[in-house]
């Protein structure tokens, strides 16, 4: 069974010092190994309350591992988890999933086929007698905009209405923190952007807290408010989507990320790096000599030259823009976005310039470096 709405838990909620309960979820140094397997290895992540936070990274990495233990159906190896300020896993604490408040809806939504909608919804709450349970029921199916869908039974519905339905049952309790796991990968694509937007909008009506994992950086950036990174069990980089995307922390969130090319650089200065492209100024104060240099394709300018530093080896060409793929004399390869005038064409020699400052990275860019 892959749905827990828990029950209201009847313990207070002692907020731990540190946090004065703006946090509705805090994982530090959590760790689980399945086997010799190190699935997730020291994650450390703080939601705020009322937040929509992203976990996301490549297939395997460990999201669904992370919100299993969340949700208290896998048990970690090490480190601690708090929700609303109580320790739940770590530290001596071990709450069984139905004592963590904690909504949970997958992929698959997981509805059970035989219920009718308003039973499905039902099926976490506890603790209210029938005219109660009635009352929240339709309350929750309002939220998701499905009145009136009570009786329907789940095979009756569309995707994106199972999606609901399946978001009701996990708020019908009012847990203190919704999971949800790729929860627009069953959808196909037509539908997916609506029911992304539908689920922000009652999330964000609800005032719900929530994590969602996705290994599909678009659906991160244009849905969550934070998005926190994930690679081979670690967390790079947890940010809003825009300081992701213009202050990537290692240089896998900058090629995760959006598009990105990587160039050799060596220090020329404070704010400047030799590439192979030229001088290029950097964003941020340079520590180190041997750089990583990030070229996002949009800054990525070139023009016709004769005595340019690279060779335009492909254009794609899609419309509204085209990508153009240079050789660097060095043998580095780089992309532009451009426009969609088409006045290149493979062969030609090009100047390249970028615009705006670069980001560049100690050493190799990986992780161990950017938190060395
Ligand atoms: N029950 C298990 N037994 C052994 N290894 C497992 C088990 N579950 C997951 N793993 C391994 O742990 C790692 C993390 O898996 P996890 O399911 O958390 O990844 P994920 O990020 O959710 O990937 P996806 O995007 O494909 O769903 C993977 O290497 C996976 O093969
Ligand atoms: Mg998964």
């Amino acid at each position: 069974m892959s749905l827990r709405t828990a029950d209201v838990d009847p313990t207070p909620t002692p907020v731990s010092a540190g946090d004065g309960g703006a946090l509705a979820l805090r994982c530090a140094a959590l760790v689980k190994r399945y086997g010799a397997t190190l699935a997730v290895d020291g994650v450390d992540l703080e939601v705020p309350r009322g937040s929509l936070t992203a976990l996301l990274g490549p297939s395997g990495c460990g999201k669904t591992t992370v919100l299993r233990m969340v949700a208290g159906l896998l048990p970690p190896d090490g480190g601690t988890i708090a929700i609303h300020g109580r320790t739940v896993d770590g530290a001596g604490a071990s709450v069984p999933p139905e004592r963590r408040n904690v909504g949970l809806v997958f992929q698959d939504y997981a509805l059970f086929p035989h219920l009718s909608v308003r039973r499905n919804v039902a099926y976490g709450l506890r603790g209210l007698d029938r005219a109660g349970r009635h009352q929240r029921v339709e309350e929750a199916l309002a939220l998701v905009g499905l009145e009136g869908y009570g009786r329907r039974m789940p095979t009756a519905l569309s995707g994106g209405q199972q999606q609901r339905v399946a978001l009701a049952r996990a708020l019908a309790p009012r847990p203190e923190l919704i999971l949800l796991d790729e929860p627009f990968s069953n959808l196909d694509a037509s539908l997916r952007a609506t029911v992304r937007e539908d689920v922000r909008t009652i999330l964000r009506e609800a005032e719900q807290t929530a994590v969602f994992v996705t290994h599909d950086q678009e659906e991160a950036l244009s849905l969550a408010d934070r998005v926190a990174v994930m690679e081979r069990g670690r967390i790079h980089q947890v940010d809003q989507p825009q300081g992701l995307y213009t202050r990537p922390a290692t240089r896998f969130v900058a090629e995760f990320v959006g598009d990105a090319d990587v160039v050799p650089g060596s220090r020329a200065g404070r704010y400047l790096v030799d590439t192979p492209i030229g001088r290029l100024a950097t964003a941020v104060a340079l520590t180190g000599e041997r750089l990583t240099v990030v070229l996002r394709p949009e800054a990525v300018r070139l023009r016709p030259a004769g005595d340019g530093q690279g060779t335009v080896t492909a254009i794609a060409y899609f419309g509204h823009d085209q990508l153009v793929s240079v050789v660097t004399d060095d043998g580095f390869e780089l992309r532009a976005r451009r426009g969609p005038h088409l006045d290149l064409s493979r062969g030609d020699r090009v100047r390249v310039d970028v615009d705006g400052p670069v980001v560049a990275f100690e050493g190799d860019g990986t992780l161990g470096d950017a938190r060395d």
